[in-house]
């Protein structure tokens, strides 16, 4: 069978857990050569191990230049250019308006914008002519979200930033999408609350969900998959919801 990305190099942050090992892991099953990033040697390991395919873990801080560096060298060193960037690391806490403090306010934003700037601007060097970029964004993007502003207006930044970049980028025509998953079952939402209640919020999350259910990583993980694929070709600038309706109806 035709793999769909055979032959392709991608770069995958935040790929040990959750949506972004769903990804590496369907990528390295559509033949490509991926590499993945997350800041826990440990996960990173335990990572590398459940990928069929070429797959390497680099330790790396989404939000550090000077690991965004490092991260890039190995793979200019390994694989030569990059077909493929999914700027996947980030996450978020609840907090509500008048309990947000500074700190959390520069973890969400260092994680999820500034660390999505670094990821692109230093993969542009090794970036090939019509390369994919997909931007992890989220349905808060579009949404209120109570007690998660902060995720929020971080997620309305990254939707930006693709509408932006496909325009910085088009004389090399590279397409950059944002991908916007609803509720999905990761160790990322789960974290969210106390290990006890985490069952509960899902289940709060998948009441709203017109289809009934918050999603598995894998399904955004075929979300992902198209992005990238050349029957994406002609799709760019967009923000392409995987949210089984929830912020469309
Ligand atoms: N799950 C959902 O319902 C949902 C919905 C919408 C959008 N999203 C978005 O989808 C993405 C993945 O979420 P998830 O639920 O799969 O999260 P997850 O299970 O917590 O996984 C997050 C991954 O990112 C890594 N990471 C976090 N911060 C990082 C940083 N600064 N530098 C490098 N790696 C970092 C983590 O590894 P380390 O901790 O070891 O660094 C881990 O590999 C996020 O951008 C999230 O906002 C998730």
């Amino acid at each position: 069978m035709t793999q769909v990305l055979a032959g392709k190099v991608a770069v995958i942050t935040g790929g040990t857990s959750g949506i972004g090992l769903a990804i590496a892991q369907r990528y390295a099953a559509e033949g490509a050569r991926v590499f993945i990033t997350g800041r826990r040697q440990e996960a990173l390991d335990a990572a590398v191990a459940q990928i069929d395919g070429e797959v390497t873990g680099v330790r790396a801080d989404a939000a550090s230049a000077t690991d965004a560096e490092a991260l890039y060298a190995v793979v200019r060193e390994a694989a030569g250019r990059i077909d493929i960037v999914v700027a996947n690391a980030g996450g978020g806490s609840f907090a509500p308006l008048g309990e947000i403090t500074e700190q959390q306010y520069r973890d969400t934003f260092d994680s999820n914008v500034l660390g999505t700037l670094l990821t692109v601007q230093g993969a542009l060097p090794l970036l090939v002519d019509g390369a994919s970029i997909v931007l992890l964004s989220s349905t808060t993007s579009a949404l209120g979200g109570a007690s998660f502003s902060v995720y929020a207006a971080s997620k309305a930044a990254i939707r930006n930033f693709a509408r932006s970049w496909a325009l910085d980028l088009k004389d090399r025509g590279i397409r950059v999408n944002a991908l916007a998953p609803g509720s999905t079952r990761t160790p990322g939402i789960l974290g969210l609350v106390p290990e006890d209640q985490g069952q509960g919020l899902l289940d709060s999350f998948a009441a709203q969900v017109p289809l009934g259910r918050v999603a598995d990583p894998s399904e955004i993980a075929g979300a992902a998959l198209f992005l990238a694929s050349p029957d994406a070709s002609y799709v760019n600038g967009i923000e392409l919801f995987a949210d089984g309706g929830l912020a469309q109806v």
